[in-house]
């Protein structure tokens, strides 16, 4: 039976009180990317680009916030385990920097495209279709790969992913829920069977709902109430799974 461990509260505080070690971090931080802008788009619904507070950052201080989490998520990741995590394409060489300064090292990116972007009214720029998602280990042993890389077939493999944004049933009120397919295809390649899986900005839970379908299990933090309980509400449904539900951090074990 898989666990998945959900954690109210804010990750800045949380991280440093856990003990056990994962296997692998995924994680859809924060963008800096929100602004005030709506676009009204004829037979769909209005949608805001204001996601909250939590996505607004001065840019050098979201340079700052990234290392600081990612310092953070390094005691807590087995050496030479999997750190993936999504950006924004202007930040790709910002965070690899993070990376190799805090002692990961980077192995790649993957390109997100979404088919079915919101459209550019104006025609003044290009549609905002690609996201990254950037993949370093936890330092690297020069002498043999020592990390989870499950390869399946050559055409499964190209660094890029091709899925619609989160739509239909699978949506919730989470403004910027990822799509449970891009989840499903790392955990394949990056973690194996009953691995334990970080996510400490875990929105609507779509991690550990992957995560768990794979049989995987997952640390998940969310710092917002209204989400965290979406999570919680979203999961409850899932079967063969104890959620636990901790506020005691040192409870979390990960064996
Ligand atoms: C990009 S969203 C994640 C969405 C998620 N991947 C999903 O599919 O629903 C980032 C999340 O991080 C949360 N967050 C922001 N700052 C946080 C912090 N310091 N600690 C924990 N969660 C935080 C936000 O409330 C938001 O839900």
């Amino acid at each position: 039976m898989q666990q998945h461990y959900l954690i109210s509260g804010d990750s800045f505080e949380i991280l440093s009180k856990i003990n056990s070690r994962v296997d692998a971090v995924i994680v859809d931080p924060p963008y800096n990317t929100a602004n005030k802008n709506t676009k009204i788009l004829k037979g769909r619904k209005a949608r805001s680009s204001d996601f909250g507070k939590w996505d607004y950052f001065a840019d050098r201080e979201y340079l700052d916030f990234t290392e600081k989490w990612i310092g953070l998520i390094k005691p807590i990741l087995k050496v030479n385990g999997n750190l993936l995590v999504f950006c924004k394409l202007e930040y790709i060489s910002d965070i690899k920097r993070i990376y190799e300064k805090l002692g990961f090292r980077h192995h790649g990116t993957i390109i997100w495209h979404k088919t079915n972007p919101a459209p550019q009214i104006r025609k003044t720029g290009f549609l905002s279709s690609c996201e990254a998602i950037i993949w370093a280990t936890n330092g690297f042993d020069n002498s043999k790969i020592s990390y989870t890389f499950n390869f399946s077939k050559q055409n499964e493999m190209h660094n890029f992913v091709e899925t619609p944004i989160c739509m239909g049933k699978e949506r919730t009120a989470h403004p910027t829920q990822k799509p449970k397919k891009i989840l499903s295809h790392l955990i394949k390649i990056f973690t194996n069977e009953k691995d334990w899986i970080l996510d400490c900005f875990a929105g609507s839970g779509t991690t550990a709902e992957a995560a768990n379908e794979l049989k995987r299990n997952s640390i998940n933090i969310e710092a917002d109430k209204g989400y965290f309980d979406l999570m919680k509400k979203r999961l409850s449904s899932l079967e063969n799974t104890k959620i636990v539900r901790i506020k005691d951090t040192k409870k979390v074990i990960t064996k």
